[in-house]
């Protein structure tokens, strides 16, 4: 097992269902390995639970009415968590980009002008994408809001986050391509109802699909607005977001999926939507991108290094990373792809202590040293639930879902669990040696 010296990153993989076969180390023979779990991945045949889910199935059903909205989604819409952006495809005609918005406790309904647009990739042309900036809204406070105006009405709601300060209690729900369009996918679906969500990369697959076919796109987001509608996903780029496929005329990174999903990179000053960082409650969140140049002098290595000195640890105490490729990873498949990213990035995080890392990518999960030096050949999801400037739990005993879960067999299996110890207000020597 890799040994990580004395920094502070806990890689994190938490991914769905492909059929991908992993090699079980035995971690116990190198070094300080911890535990690997008894757990092995069953060998999937791609008749049965990865099968695709048909493009009719009732988890894609584009919902009735005249130009009806379809793929409702959120995500922050500034730096600290006052704003929201909805988006949403009208599939008709242009329809209105308007939304109708109103708090909990209020008669006053607000309306936000937003913008609509299409996009071309191959011989796919998308929906009319629909996208409205909400600003101001209250801290903590429960929204209503309507899109559709004009047409097909249809209300969701949303719950604005609690104000950024140092021991607001927070909890996040931790998954990466865990809603592949396969016949597994509803299983997962349970964590929908839980807190906000950090998706550490690679949405809908619709790379794996001939010519990349797009309404990949369309089904998958149709298949997650019942989650996306009502908490603010926090997006990172995976490698089956890049779409690069010049063989096809289609020599743009990130086309379909930035046209789609947005964040407000803008409002932490980065050039582009794939690098930025937002607050919510007690945590500063820096996403990075995998796929987009880091070396030396690069925009996103130039961002980041003025983006971590300016982190104040009064006031969001818990520093948190996220990426698509671990840095760490001790299994055969992906091995090493986050080494040369690890080796510029990694001396800052240990400087400006980073305290938790998640990443995705690598169908298995792990847990760097010395935290808990887990690992299992199976994949799933799980909360991050800060408690205050000091603590973190990495489980939730409030609900259904225990810290780290398999999905693989359909049911919830407490993997691991362990408090993190915050690196400024709580600092304890973890580091450890080969
Ligand atoms: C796009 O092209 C593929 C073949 O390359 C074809 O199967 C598909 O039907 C085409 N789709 C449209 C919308 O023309
Ligand atoms: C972005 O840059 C502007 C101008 O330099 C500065 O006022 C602002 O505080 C910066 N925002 C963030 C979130 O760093
Ligand atoms: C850091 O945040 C605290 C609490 O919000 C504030 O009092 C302090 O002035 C901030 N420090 C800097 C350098 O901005
Ligand atoms: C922070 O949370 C931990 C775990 O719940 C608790 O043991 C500790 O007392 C809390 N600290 C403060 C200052 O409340």
């Amino acid at each position: 097992m890799v040994v990580m010296g004395s920094s502070s990153c806990c890689s994190v993989a938490v991914v769905g269902a492909v059929l991908v076969f992993v090699l079980v180390l035995d971690g116990a023979d190198l070094c300080d390995g911890g535990k690997t779990s008894t757990f092995v991945r069953k060998v999937e045949k791609a008749a049965d639970e990865s099968a695709d889910m048909p493009l009719d199935s009732d988890d894609f059903r584009v919902p009735p009415g005249c130009n009806a909205p379809q793929q409702v989604h959120i995500t922050q819409g500034d730096h600290v968590g006052k704003g929201v952006i909805v988006s949403w495809v009208t599939p008709d005609e242009t329809g209105s980009s308007e939304v109708l918005y109103w708090s909990k406790n209020s008669e006053h309904k607000k309306t936000a002008k937003g913008k609509v647009y299409r996009y071309q990739f191959y011989n796919y042309t998308s929906g009319y994408i629909q996208r409205c900036t909400l600003n101001n809204l209250m801290y903590n406070t429960k929204y209503y809001y309507e899109v559709g105006i004009g047409h097909t009405v249809q209300q969701f709601w949303s719950i604005a986050p609690p104000e950024v300060g140092p021991d607001v209690p927070y909890t996040s729900s931790l998954i990466g391509k865990l809603l592949i369009q396969t016949e597994r996918s509803p299983i997962t679906n349970r964590i929908h109802k839980k807190d906000r969500l950090l998706y550490v990369g690679d949405l809908s697959y619709a790379d794996n699909y001939l010519d990349h076919d797009k309404v990949r796109w369309d089904t998958w987001g149709r298949f997650v607005e019942r989650s996306v509608a009502y908490q603010p996903w926090i997006l990172t780029a995976g490698n089956h977001e890049l779409d690069f496929a010049p063989e096809i005329g289609e020599n743009e990174p990130f086309m379909p999926f930035s046209h789609r999903y947005h964040v407000p990179y803008r409002a932490s000053n980065s050039t582009a939507p794939f690098w930025y960082s937002i607050k919510r409650a007690s945590a500063y969140i820096i996403v990075l991108s995998s796929y987009s140049a880091y070396g030396k002098d690069t925009p996103q290595y130039l961002w980041l290094q003025q983006e971590l000195p300016k982190v104040n640890r009064t006031e969001t105490p818990w520093l948190i990373v996220t990426m698509h490729s671990p840095w760490y990873n001790s299994y055969n498949y992906h091995y090493m792809e986050g080494e040369t990213m690890r080796v510029m990035y990694e001396s800052w995080f240990v400087k400006y202590k980073v305290d938790v890392v998640f990443a995705g990518h690598v169908h298995a999960y792990e847990q760097s040293p010395k935290y808990s030096a887990f690992r299992e050949a199976s994949f799933g999801h799980a909360i991050f639930d800060i408690k205050n400037r000091t603590h973190a739990y990495y489980s939730d005993y409030t609900s259904y879902l225990n810290s780290w879960h398999r999905n693989q067999d359909g049911y919830a299996a407490e993997a691991d669990s362990m408090w993190f110890f915050n690196r400024i207000w709580h600092p304890i020597d973890d580091s450890t040696s080969v």
